[in-house]
């Protein structure tokens, strides 16, 4: 479930202020979504130019992105760190993110929460004061009943994602299903974080809690740099 509200500029000016920061010898979390592309696209052109990076994609998505800009990528066991991460959200709430738009928040948590530093790039559109988005659960298969009665009881209402060009569900880069869960207002996301990773067969869930280090944010005439 994606917001596509943020026009393109300002997601090319959060992409494109983030891969700023990038300096030769990184090795560079690739996030995944049409934000986290225009940080691909200047990183590929700096790679171009003579920067020396390796990239960790997030997705099927972010690696054939790469390719494309001709970034040389690697994984995380051959690495010693992850020195940035920069990636996109579906909303931003603080430091605390809802992500899984496009369903990779399982790739795109681990390699943002190794990161030393991570970003965040976004368009004005994903700001909020309080999370309200429906999270994206990923799930087994097998598990898909009795997750979706557990976030029930945890007030959640669950709803399995339709692929578009696809008869039946969206299936991740892992094999797994996605529900979208509204909670209404998440007033309390540590403890949702905590009670959704508790649930036998949840793979991940798309709440980032106050796992960013920095948003930038794509505006008509500029990026606005949030830091802690
Ligand atoms: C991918 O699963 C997501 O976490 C994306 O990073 C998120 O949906 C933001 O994507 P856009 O930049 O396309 O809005």
């Amino acid at each position: 479930m994606k917001n596509t509200s943020g026009t393109t500029e300002q997601k090319r000016r959060a992409g494109e202020s983030a891969a700023d920061l990038v300096a030769d010898g990184m090795v560079v979390g690739l996030g995944t979504g049409s934000t986290a592309a225009h940080a691909i696209a200047a990183l590929g052109q700096a790679v171009d130019s003579g920067l020396d990076i390796r990239g960790i994609p997030t997705s099927f998505q972010s690696r054939q992105l790469a390719l494309e800009h001709g970034i040389p990528l690697t994984t995380l066991d051959a690495v010693d760190a992850v020195d940035i991460a920069i990636d996109g959200a579906d909303q931003v709430a603080g430091f605390t993110l809802v992500k899984g738009g496009g369903a990779a928040h399982a790739r795109e948590k681990i390699v943002d929460a190794a990161a030393d530093r991570f970003v965040v790039v976004a368009d004005p559109s994903k700001l909020a004061d309080e999370l309200d988005y429906p999270v994206p659960v990923e799930v087994l298969p097998d598990a898909r009943p009795t997750v979706a009665d557990s976030i029930t009881d945890l007030g959640g209402d669950p709803t399995l994602r339709a692929a578009e060009r696809k008869d039946g569900p969206v299936v991740t880069d892992n094999g797994n299903l996605v529900f979208d869960c509204d909670f209404g207002a998440v007033t309390d996301p540590a403890t949702l974080a905590s009670d959704l990773s508790a649930l036998p067969g949840v793979v991940e869930h798309g709440l980032f809690v106050d796992l960013a280090d920095e948003v930038h944010v794509g505006l008509d005439d500029g990026v606005e740099r949030r830091t802690r």
